[in-house]
């Protein structure tokens, strides 16, 4: 039933370019739609260094189309599953997910790799074809990430969630079914808490992001510390997430907000503004 079909990937931003990447692997076709020329360029060019860096190498990669978002109904026309990856901003999200809906074919998978909102919250409320194909397809940076989290709505086929599944481990994913509808999946989940403590610690005085940093990655032998990754991160994108978590749930400590809140007010939004938790020195 696949084998002649493409997936197509909305958004050729940091996630479509690797997706792009991973699911040609086999040979099949992929359609990366963006409306910016320029980010369908770029997302080409680091296509092909992944695919450089690809060890080992398929027999033969799967040609990659590079398309308007006018050409979209005819990409999605001969697509298995369509991908949106397109900025994290609900509204658009919910926008286009409902144009999905309308131009592709019933049967199509209809997949949103949104890190915050779930699939569930996407499309409610929105007039759907079939509501069975609808799932959340949560991948990771960097592009070596094999992780990749599969959740459906209520109404999503178990046959739905077990192909992509299948898809996902053939095409060099290890996949994870989260089981219930859950804002921010699994591993986000566990992250979370990690920094919430992290920032609670450092907050209340207990250690210094340094000290704390250099603990973690002792016991756990793991190259980065919270306030290190924090840093890569950036501690808005940080706060923003956290809030999202707070809303959904009652009881998280106001502190590491605060805290967080008060380093950004100071112009300390971690490697990006070249001061965090450290500081980069401008590089
Ligand atoms: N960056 C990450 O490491 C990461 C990891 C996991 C999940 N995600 C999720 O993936 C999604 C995309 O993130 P990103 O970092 O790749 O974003 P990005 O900003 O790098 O890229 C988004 C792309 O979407 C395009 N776009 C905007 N509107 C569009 C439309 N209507 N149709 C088609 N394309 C459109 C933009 O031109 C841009 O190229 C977000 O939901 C994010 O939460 C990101």
């Amino acid at each position: 039933m696949l084998r002649n079909k493409a997936v197509t990937l909305l958004g050729a931003g940091t996630q479509g370019a690797r997706l792009a990447f991973m699911w040609s692997k086999l040979g099949r076709r992929v359609h990366l739609v963006d409306p910016n020329e320029k980010q369908l360029d770029s997302a080409y060019t680091r296509i092909e260094t992944f695919r450089r860096g690809s060890d080992p190498s398929p027999h033969k990669w799967g040609e990659i189309r590079l398309l308007d978002s006018k050409e979209l109904e005819k990409a999605a026309s001969s697509s298995w599953m369509v991908v949106e990856c397109v900025p994290e901003k609900l509204e658009l999200k919910r926008k286009v997910v409902q144009g999905l809906n309308d131009v592709a074919p019933q049967e199509t998978i209809i997949a949103s790799n949104s890190s915050s909102y779930t699939i569930t919250e996407i499309i409610n409320g929105l007039e759907l074809r079939n509501g069975s194909r609808f799932l959340s397809l949560h991948s990771y940076w960097p592009p070596e990430t094999a992780a990749i989290e599969v959740m459906g709505t209520a109404d999503t086929s178990p046959d739905v969630i077990a192909l992509v599944m299948e898809q996902c481990k053939l095409h060099g994913f290890q996949p994870f079914h989260v089981q219930r509808t859950s804002t921010g999946y699994i591993y986000n989940r566990i992250w979370a808490a990690i920094k919430r403590e992290a920032l609670l610690t450092v907050a209340e005085g207990v250690a210094s992001p340094a000290e704390l940093d250099a603990i973690f990655k002792e016991v756990l032998k793991t190259p980065k510390g919270p306030c290190e990754q924090m840093d890569i991160v950036g501690l808005d994108v940080v706060l923003d997430i956290e809030e999202h978590y707070a809303a959904e749930r009652e009881g998280l400590p106001q502190l590491p907000r605060e805290f967080l809140k008060k380093m950004i007010a100071e112009g300390n939004l971690g490697v990006k503004s070249g001061s965090g938790f450290y500081s980069y020195d401008g590089k």
